[in-house]
C-alpha cells in the first residue's frame, strides 16, 4: 500500500507526543519531517521535547528543523499551566543527541514539499512555520495535498469564549493558511473535548506492556491532572492525534464542507474559526467522532511501540 507522505508540524505538547508516535508508528504513513512550533511552550523546548520523542521511537533520523520562535505579528502565548516548565512534564528521556536540520523551519517545509509529491502537511500548534512557507514560496501550493490542522472550533473556544489556542497564539498564520486555496481538513475543539483521557482509557493503556505505553499512563496523569485544574475538565481531551487519525483511519471522524474564515480583529473575538455551511467551501471541518474506535486507534499504535 502506497504510503502517504506527511509533515508534521507540532509543539510537543502531551497531546502532541502521541500524534509524533502515530506518525511514527503508522505503515499507512511517510513521515519525511518534523518542524516546530513555539505554543504550549517556547520554542527551544518544544524542539527539545520533538528530538526526545523522535529520539524515543527510534526515528531520529528524520530530518527535524525548528520553527519560528514567535507569532508573524503578535507576542508568544504559552501553556504551561497544561504541559508544564518542560513543555512535556511527567516524563524523564534519557540524554539523547540533539540532533536538528541546519535550516529554519519554514525552509524544512519549503524544500520537503519541493522534493516531494502530494505532501500533507498536518499542524498540531500555531501555523506560523507553513505560513512563512506559503509567504516565501507560493508556488509550493501546487504541491501541498492538503493541510491538516487541529485547531478552531465550531463551537466555543478554550483560551477564550471564541478563540482555540493554537488559532489565538497566531490568528494571522491561520489566516495566511485559510486563504491560501489549498484544501483545509480541520479538526477542531468541538469534536476533539469529546476525546477524554478517562481513567478508564489510562487503565486499559496501564495494561499495554510497551514503553509506547508507559510512555501514555506517565505522560496523561500529568496531563489530565493539569487539565483538572486549569480548564476544571473531568479529564483531558487528547486533541492532536485526531489529525492523524483522520488520515489512517476514516470511519473515525466524519466531515462537513464549510468556509472557515479566521478573526484577526483586535475584538474579544480575535482567533475565532468563523464556519459557515451553504458557502463555497475551502475547508472539511470535523463534526462527529467515534470515541470507542478513536481509542482503538491509540492502543494498537502504543502497542507498536516496543
Ligand atoms: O487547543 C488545543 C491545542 O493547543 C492542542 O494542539 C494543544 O497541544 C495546544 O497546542
Ligand atoms: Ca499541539
Amino acid at each position: 500500500m502506497k504510503r502517504r507522505n506527511i509533515i508534521l508540524d507540532c509543539d510537543p505538547g502531551h497531546d502532541d507526543a502521541f500524534a509524533l508516535l502515530l506518525c511514527c508508528y503508522s505503515e499507512k504513513l511517510n513521515l519525511l519531517a518534523v518542524t516546530t512550533s513555539a505554543g504550549n511552550q517556547t520554542i527551544e523546548k518544544t524542539t527539545k521535547n520533538a528530538n526526545n520523542l523522535l529520539h524515543f521511537f527510534n526515528k531520529e533520523n528524520i530530518p527535524l528543523a525548528k520553527g519560528s520562535s514567535s507569532p508573524l505579528k503578535r507576542k508568544i502565548l504559552t501553556c504551561p499551566e497544561i504541559h508544564g516548565e518542560s513543555g512535556l512534564d511527567g516524563f524523564n528521556f534519557p540524554l539523547y543527541e540533539e540532533k536538528y536540520d541546519s535550516k529554519e523551519g519554514y525552509q524544512l517545509i519549503i524544500d520537503t514539499v519541493k522534493n516531494n509529491k502530494d505532501v500533507t502537511v498536518i499542524t498540531t500548534g500555531p501555523m506560523t512555520n507553513l505560513a512563512l512557507a506559503l509567504l516565501h514560496a507560493p508556488e509550493i501550493k501546487n504541491n501541498i495535498k492538503e493541510i491538516v490542522l487541529m485547531g478552531g472550533s465550531t463551537k466555543e473556544g478554550n483560551m477564550t469564549k471564541e478563540a482555540e489556542f493554537n488559532i489565538l497564539v497566531d490568528p494571522e498564520a491561520a489566516d495566511i493558511c485559510f486563504t491560501s486555496g489549498v484544501p483545509l481538513r480541520m479538526l477542531g475543539l468541538n469534536v476533539t473535548r469529546q476525546i477524554l483521557v478517562t481513567d478508564e482509557v489510562i487503565a486499559k493503556a496501564s495494561k499495554i506492556e510497551t514503553r509506547g505505553a508507559d510512555l501514555f499512563v506517565k505522560l496523561m496523569k500529568v496531563f489530565n491532572d493539569n487539565q483538572r485544574k486549569f480548564f476544571g475538565l473531568s479529564a483531558g481531551p487528547l486533541h492532536d492525534p485526531a489529525t492523524i487519525i483522520s488520515l489512517i483511519d476514516e470511519e473515525v471522524f466524519t466531515f462537513i464542507d464549510m468556509q472557515v474564515k479566521i478573526d484577526t480583529s483586535d475584538t474579544e473575538k480575535v482567533g475565532k474559526t468563523i464556519c459557515l455551511k451553504d458557502k463555497p467551501y475551502n475547508t472539511k471541518v470535523a463534526v462527529n467522532v467515534n470515541i470507542e474506535r478513536y481509542w482503538e486507534n491509540i492502543f494498537e499504535h502504543l502497542r507498536r511501540c516496543k
